[in-house]
């Protein structure tokens, strides 16, 4: 299939979407699905592309996943394997994650350097220290990792930042090890507590204490479970946004209210207007949207993954506005790709709007001034990652002229049938 879009210029977006579980929970959960001899089913699931990658991998050691509408199982077959091929090299991120399971499973380990979108050199050194913390031997080599380990031990660990992988990496690595692990500066983003309650299902022994602390008490074996995920906050905002920045409605059902309130109370700031029921989210800007300064910040902060989208609506709301991008060193990368559109936005290294972060005195570029309102023009631009990518669909849909949208399978990576769900909003968009 085509990997372009060309999207129209478009009338106010107007519509009902309801949001799957989010890519960044469900290969997570079939990760989890690993750790059992017993099947386990995660429904809700939505069709993206790194659903189709981790069930490749997994399949490629031995696992079979099945598929039925919005729900998927994974079985171990006769043998796991303990290698996944180097030819999921840089696919996605999920590799690092099997590297725990698979110690469980045949006490030895190799997975693939780990790709992603290209935001920030995205090290994988706290899961190494991790698995090293409960006891495994870890070689970083030029084409991957490999783990060694009879058994692994409970530990005392600290992290220097609360990542959700390296707490993805403790929670997969420490339920099957042998006593307590105590984490401490653990991610407390709601797609980890997901998975945390997924491993509980399956028989874990997990505390989620106060002040970011994971207490996790080991257990011999675990069974197999099955979930309903909740809808993804990412594509919940993301739609909401393509509503207010044509002058429509969107109303997002099935991603509960709880993990967008951030979001919600920035673009109320900013002049939205909101319906909010136990089923759905329906935002509406009746008058012109106003400026803002946002930073990002980990959980319950305006997370990294609603910047992109943001950073459109703030070339059409009234005035200068100002982004702080905390989480990631290179995440404004995709503005030369909105600049050629037309976005009038100018970054820089210093820490704006906000207080200093990490990344203060490094020569990142991490802050953005976004003037508003500019005049968005259709053009030919190559998506860089999967939420610019959504982005650039945004300011296509507010551009003077058709564009053109190269690289597709960015956004397919993450957001469920997104051509579809945009088709049912009222975008004119076609393929090739
Ligand atoms: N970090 C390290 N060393 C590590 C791990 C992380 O220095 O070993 C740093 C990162 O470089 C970054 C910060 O810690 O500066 C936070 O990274 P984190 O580990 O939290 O991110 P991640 O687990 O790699 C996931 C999501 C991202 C999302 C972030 C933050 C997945 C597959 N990816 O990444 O999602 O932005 O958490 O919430 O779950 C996306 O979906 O588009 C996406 C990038």
């Amino acid at each position: 299939m085509t990997d372009t879009w060309q999207v129209e210029p478009s009338e106010p977006l107007r519509g009902d979407i309801r949001v799957r579980g989010s890519k960044n929970a469900v290969t997570k959960h079939m990760v989890a699905a690993m750790l059992t001899g017993m099947p386990s089913t995660i429904r809700n699931a939505p069709e993206v592309g790194d659903v189709d990658i981790t069930t490749a991998m997994l399949e490629s050691i031995g696992y079979h996943v099945g598929r039925s509408g919005d729900e998927i199982t994974v079985e171990p077959g006769t043998s796991v394997e303990p290698r996944v091929p180097e030819a999921f090299t840089g696919l996605n991120r999920i590799p690092i994650l099997m590297l725990g399971p698979l110690l469980h499973r045949t006490g030895e380990a190799f997975v693939p350097l780990v790709g992603g979108d290209p935001i920030g050199r995205r090290p994988v050194d706290f899961h190494v220290s991790v698995l090293q913390a409960l006891g495994a031997e870890v070689e970083v080599g030029p084409a991957g990792i490999s783990a060694r380990a009879t058994r692994l031990h409970g530990a005392r660990i600290d992290l220097p930042y609360p990542s959700v992988g390296a707490t993805e990496t403790v929670l997969l690595s420490a339920v099957l090890a042998e006593g307590k692990t105590v984490l401490r500066g653990a991610a407390t983003e709601p797609e980890v507590v997901e998975l945390a309650l997924f491993l509980q299902r399956m028989g874990a022994h997990i505390e989620l204490s106060p002040d970011r602390r994971i207490v996790i008490e080991g257990v011999p074996r675990l069974r197999g479970a099955s979930t309903t995920l909740a809808g993804d906050r990412i594509e919940a905002f993301s739609y909401l946004v393509a509503g207010l920045i044509t002058a429509g409605e969107v109303r997002v059902h099935g991603c509960p209210q709880d993990r967008l309130v951030t979001a919600i109370t920035t673009l109320a700031r900013m002049g939205a207007q909101f319906d909010i029921t136990d089923d759905w989210i329906r935002a509406s800007a009746p008058d012109a949207l106003r400026p803002a300064a946002v930073h990002t910040d980990t959980h319950p902060g305006f997370m990294t993954d609603w910047q992109q989208p943001l950073m459109v609506l703030f070339t059409q709301a009234d005035g200068m506005s100002v982004l702080h991008e905390t989480v990631f060193e290179n995440r404004l990368v995709y503005v030369p790709a909105l600049q050629s559109m037309g976005c009038e936005i100018e970054v820089f290294r210093a820490c704006l709007g906000g207080p200093a972060c990490r990344f203060h005195d490094t020569n990142a570029t991490h802050s953005a001034v976004i003037r508003g309102v500019s005049k968005l023009r259709g053009a030919d631009v190559t998506l860089p990652d999967v939420r610019a990518g959504f982005s650039a669909v945004l300011a296509a849909a507010v551009a003077d002229r058709p564009s053109t949208l190269r690289g597709i399978h960015h956004i397919e990576r993450g957001y469920h049938r997104p051509f579809d769900q945009f088709t049912s909003l009222g975008l004119t968009l076609r393929r090739g």
